[in-house]
């Protein structure tokens, strides 16, 4: 099994020799509208469709239905892989009042039932929300971690920031983030872009260049930057 876990989001491999840690956890971050979901629904995707590994997807901020119509539109039928037995969707809104512990075990539970590779928790910064206590969800999250690393299962969680913000604020993310992604709404002119950044990588030699990031009627891509 290749140590490198390919993305298959144009334009990003190359950026990051060739794909994230098997294991590792990404934190990817970004305002609203940013693309966190479409990256996130790409990883998951592409990687049961072109690299064999099935993943599981627990959403928090939008319904399953909702998000399933969404990335439908975008080409992404994840009612047809789910069918197939190929990913599984988890709506962790059902689950919110069982507490941050009972999720965790919810979802490792469902990776090890279908042997999945790949998870995406969107958002973390909702998922978080079922635990009132910062001390008990730092504990949790830091158990989290280990055992993702342990089963090594790929990782990303979306983080929702407000524009400008330069810090996650969830107090958790210097232990639980092997990489940080930033997806970035930026005015220029007239018109709302996004740029694209990698804050951090261990273990990687990865760019450090903001990037145009492109979304269109067939998804997300990322725009290398040459110059
Ligand atoms: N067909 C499309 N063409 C161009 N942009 C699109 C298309 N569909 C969605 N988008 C863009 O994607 C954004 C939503 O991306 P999403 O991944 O849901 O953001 P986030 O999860 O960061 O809030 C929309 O606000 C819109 O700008
Ligand atoms: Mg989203």
């Amino acid at each position: 099994m290749s140590s490198r876990v390919p993305t298959g989001i144009e334009g990003l491999d190359a950026l990051i020799e060739g794909g994230f840690l098997r294991g590792d956890v990404i934190l990817l971050a970004g305002g609203t509208g940013s693309g966190k979901t479409i990256f996130s629904t790409q990883f998951i995707y592409n990687g049961a469709i072109q690299y064999g590994e099935k993943g599981v997807y627990a959403t928090f901020e939008e319904d399953v239905k909702t998000l399933k119509r969404n990335m439908l539109k975008l080409g992404f039928d994840l009612e047809k892989l789910e069918r197939e037995g190929y990913i599984r969707i988890l709506d962790l809104e059902a689950l919110k009042s069982e507490g941050l512990s009972e999720n965790i075990r919810f979802i490792l539970s469902t990776l090890e039932e279908i042997n999945g590779k790949r998870l995406v928790i969107d958002s973390l910064t909702a998922f978080l929300s079922a635990c009132a206590e910062k001390f008990e969800y730092r504990m949790l999250m830091h158990l989290f971690y280990r055992m993702l690393k342990l089963k090594g299962y790929t990782t990303i969680m979306t983080c929702s920031v407000p524009t400008g913000a330069k810090a996650l604020g969830l107090g958790i993310e210097e232990f639980i983030a092997d990489s940080v992604l930033f997806l970035e709404n930026i005015t220029e002119g007239l018109e709302l872009k996004i740029r694209f950044l990698i804050r951090k990588m261990r273990g990687t030699n990865h760019s450090r260049k903001y990037h145009n990031v492109i979304i269109t009627d067939k998804g997300l891509q990322i725009v290398p930057f040459t110059a």
